[in-house]
Formats: structure tokens, sequence, C-alpha cells
């Protein structure tokens, strides 16, 4: 009996061996296996994946291949040789499988193979155009509405305290759910699940979460897909909507009722995950940084000044098309310090990376390649004197026009900071984000007064559980005040 279980386990080990032991072949990058078998350097790049990425960049430069739970992961960090990957044009990569785990991991949601291509054609014609006009004039009218609204009880005089990130996430979710799903009732109770599902999302997507916070989850999942639901499914919200058209969709592509609600939730994350955190970092360097914050306000008095009536300064149609290179220049700043994308592919056939200088390696059928923009180019010294400093006019040239050059090794880079992703996958509602968040911060300046609570309280530090998820999220929250200004707009 002893002889047999000793066999066995001697048969496991070796299998062990045979499966998690790899050595590094001509013209592969640089393999770092890390001591835990299979496991390699996951516990490390989970606790803190930048400072892990940084320390491998030391050690082995921009192109290595690490082990990370039994996948062979090959990390690319020189931004003059991703086009390689972004716009491989021999099939070598794949980014639907990797998407589909994570989809199936977070929402439950299993969609056909070709799935992401003919939602990618669908979405695409509705973030252009007239149709990307109508949205936003939409978005333009529920902003103004929420966010006015919520002061109507209010004595003009009367200062109100709240936490910035709170404020902001809830305004802009408001306003942007009300834009795109159109049903009007539950937003309140959207949102308040919304943010619960949200906090346990990147724990979830990593398959740790606790017990209690499994049970939380599954909760706020549930009540989502309730509420999210029944309506538009019934084809009750209103025709031509973004989300009617969504329905008509997912029905044409066969999709059942069940998967059509999780793929509702799935979409209610993708587009308003990210414009209140941006939001937030946003307004918060404004409010840490005078000098920024006079810049800005310049700039929208300059713009009020050539504006005819009080009408069309009221409903903000004049930030729409205006010149703004100052607030340009802040929100490109804001995005590279607080925006961190994994970019993610399979290969999925042997292929030969060539590098901007010269260099080429072989990548393995089965591995994965990954990007990490947060890490470089965004904190690049290289690139960005002082990397980790807010400069408001960093994306500036002398003569006030934005700033689109940037070098690296001598030569211009063509991609500087990548908070949209790229490639195949880029964020198809970038135009319309960079609108609604001009739109926000416009109409906060110009219709209330807006300080700190503490004047020397300083940016709180990122929640380290956020970064690879898009746009990162305070650890803890920056207190405000503000009330409504006695005229508006005004500055
Ligand atoms: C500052 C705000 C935003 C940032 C930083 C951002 C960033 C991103 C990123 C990095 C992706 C790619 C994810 C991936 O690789 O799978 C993405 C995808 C997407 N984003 Fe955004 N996003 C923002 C706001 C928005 C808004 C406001 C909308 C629409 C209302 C939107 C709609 C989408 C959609 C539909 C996709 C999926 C594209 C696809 O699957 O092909 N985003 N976004």
């Amino acid at each position: 009996m002893l002889g047999t279980a000793f066999l066995l386990l001697n048969g496991l080990l070796i299998l062990l061996l045979l499966f998690t032991f790899r050595t590094r072949k001509k013209n592969e990058p640089p393999l770092d296996l890390g001591f835990i078998p299979w496991l390699g350097h996951a516990l490390e790049m989970r606790n803190d994946v930048t400072k892990f990425l940084a320390r491998m960049k030391d050690k082995h430069g921009d192109i290595f291949t690490v082990r990370v739970a039994g996948l062979y992961v090959t990390v690319l960090l020189d931004p003059h040789s991703f086009d390689d990957v972004l716009n491989d044009n021999t099939n070598s990569f794949d980014s639907t499988h990797i998407r589909g785990q994570l989809l199936k991991q977070i929402f439950n949601l299993q969609l056909p193979g070709n799935y992401p291509t003919s939602e990618r054609k669908w979405m695409e014609p509705h973030f252009q155009g007239l149709n990307l006009d109508r949205l936003k004039t939409s978005m333009n009218i529920h902003l103004t509405n929420v966010m006015l609204k919520s002061f109507e009880s209010c004595s003009p005089s009367e200062w109100r305290e709240e936490g910035l990130f709170e404020l902001c996430y809830s305004f802009l979710f408001r306003a942007g759910y009300l834009t795109l799903f159109e049903m009007k009732d539950d937003v309140a109770a959207i949102y308040e699940e919304f943010r619960k599902f949200d906090n346990l999302l990147p724990k979830l997507a990593r398959s740790s979460l606790k017990q209690e916070e499994k049970k939380m989850v599954a909760t706020s999942q549930e009540r989502l897909l309730e509420l999210l639901s029944p309506k538009c499914l019934n084809g009750e919200s209103e025709a031509n909507s973004w989300q009617q058209s969504y329905v008509q969709f997912l029905q044409q592509q066969g999709i059942d009722v069940d998967m059509q609600k999780k793929a509702h939730l799935l979409q209610l994350w993708t587009t308003q995950c990210n414009a209140g955190p941006a939001a937030f970092w946003l307004l918060s360097f404004l409010l840490t940084h005078p000098e920024a914050m006079e810049a800005v306000k310049s700039e929208i008095r300059d713009l009020l000044s050539l504006q005819d009536t009080s009408l069309q300064r009221h409903h903000l149609n004049w930030v729409e098309g205006a010149s703004t290179p100052v607030f340009d220049s802040i929100l490109n700043e804001t995005l590279r310090l607080t925006t961190s994308v994994s970019i993610r592919r399979e290969v999925v056939q042997d292929k030969i990376l060539r590098m901007a200088n010269g260099k080429e390696y072989r990548l393995r059928r089965g591995d994965r390649v990954l990007l990490f923009p947060f890490l470089s180019p965004q904190m690049d010294p290289e690139i960005y004197e002082e990397p980790e400093m807010f400069k408001h006019d960093r994306f500036l040239n002398k003569d006030k026009t934005v700033k689109k050059e940037f070098f690296k090794d001598g030569k211009q880079l063509k991609d500087y900071i990548l908070p949209w992703g790229a490639g195949k996958s880029i964020c198809v509602g970038r135009k319309f984000a960079v609108t609604t968040i001009k739109q926000f911060v416009f109409l906060l300046l110009t219709h209330f007064d807006l300080e700190l609570c503490n004047p020397d309280t300083k940016v709180p530090p990122f929640n380290q559980s956020r970064f690879g998820f898009g746009m990162l999220q305070p650890d803890g929250d920056l207190q405000v005040r503000f009330r409504l200004k006695r005229t508006q707009p005004e500055i």
C-alpha cells in the first residue's frame, strides 16, 4: 500500500517537472521561471504588477518571458515595438479566447466564437458621426439635469460635503446610464448595486474572493440582472435607443434571453466604469495644483466670453467643438498617470517578433504576450521627465497647441499613452468619453463653487487591485465641499 502511494507520488512529481520545466531556446526572449513550481511569479505579480514588471525590466530589458500560474507570458515593454503585436498581419495573435475566459469568469457570459467581431461592427457606428452627436447632446442634457436637480432643495449659499470620487462616479454613472439605457425609474438602485459589483470585480476576475464576498457579488449580480432586463427585453424601452438597438442585435445573433441579460450587464460595466473615476482624478489634480486650476479656468473664461446668449451657455453647447488645448493637456496627463490597461494576446502560431532595434525573438505557440503601457511608455523617465509628477502643461507646446511629439531613443513614438487600449479592441467610446468628461468638468466649474475640505489633503493612493483593469480607482477618497454659484455659468 505504502509502496503504491510512493510510486504514485513519484509519478506525479515527474509529471509536474515535465510540465513545468522549460528551457530557453535559441532566439527566444530571456526566460524567468521564478522559484515556485508551476506558480512561478504569480504571487508577486498579483501583489504589485508594476513593481514586479519594473524589476524584471531592470533584470532582462524590454522583452522577457515569465512563468505565471502555468502560463508562459512574454512581456514586451518597448513601445517602438508594439506595432508588430498590435497590428500583426500574420494572424499569429488572438485576443478572443482570453476575452471569452474573462467574460465567463466575471459575467458568467458565453457567446458564440464570431461574436466579438460582429459586436464591434454593430457598436462602432453608434459612437461615430450623427449617432455620436446625438449621444453627446443627450449626455449634455442628462448631466445638466442630474447635477442641477440634486441641488433643487438646497438654498444657493448652502455648502454640501462629499467624497469627490463618490460625487464624480454617481453623477457620471447616472447621466451615462440615462443616455444609453434610458430606463428612468431605477437609476439610484442600479448605481448602488453597480458600485458593490464594481468594487469586487478585480477579485472576481482573479478568483480571489472570500466566501462572504462571493455571496455579495452573486447577490449584486442577480439584482443588477433583474433591474436591467425586463423592460428592454420586452421591447418597452424607447425605440431607436442604443439599448433597443443592442437587444435587436443580440436577437439577430441568436443569443438566448438569459445570455442577453448578462450581455447587458457587461455593457453597463464597459460603458460606465471608467468616466467617473477619470473625472475624479482630473479634478483631484486640479484641486491640489492651483496653477493647473487657474490655467483651465482661464481657458473656460475665454470660451464663455465668446458665447452670445446665456441660454446657449447654460446648455453647454459651447463645450462642443471648442478648442481647449489646456484642458486636453490636463486630461492626457491625468490618463497617463491613472490608466492601467493590460493588453493581452495569445500566440496561436509560432511567430518571429521583430523589435524596433532590429533584434528578432521567437515566440512559442500557446504562450501569451502582455503589453503593460502604464509602466512603458506612460511612466518611462526617458519619455516623461519626473514621470510620477502631475504637470498640467506636459502635453502643451509653447504655442499653446496640444503636444503630440514624444521621443524615446531619439525616435518619435507612435503611441506615447495608451489609455484606450489598442488594436482591434481599442475603446469604441473614446470620443464620447472625452466629451463627457469635458462637459462634466466644465459644468462643475461653471455652476458650482468647489474646494477641498482640508487644503493640505493629498491625492489618495491607488487601489492596487485595479491595476490592469483600465481606469485606476483611489484607495480612499478626497473630501470636498461644493455649492451652487449665485449666477451660472460663472468662473
Ligand atoms: C476615460 C474613460 C474610458 C477609458 C479610459 C476607457 C478605456 C477602455 C479600454 C482600455 C478598453 C479596451 C478593453 C479591452 O482591451 O478589452 C475599452 C473598451 C470599450 N470601451 Fe472604453 N473607456 C472609457 C470610457 C468609455 C465610455 C464612456 C464608453 C461608452 C459609453 C466606452 C465604451 C467602450 C466599449 C463599448 C468597449 C469595448 C470595445 C470592444 O470590445 O471591442 N468606454 N475602453
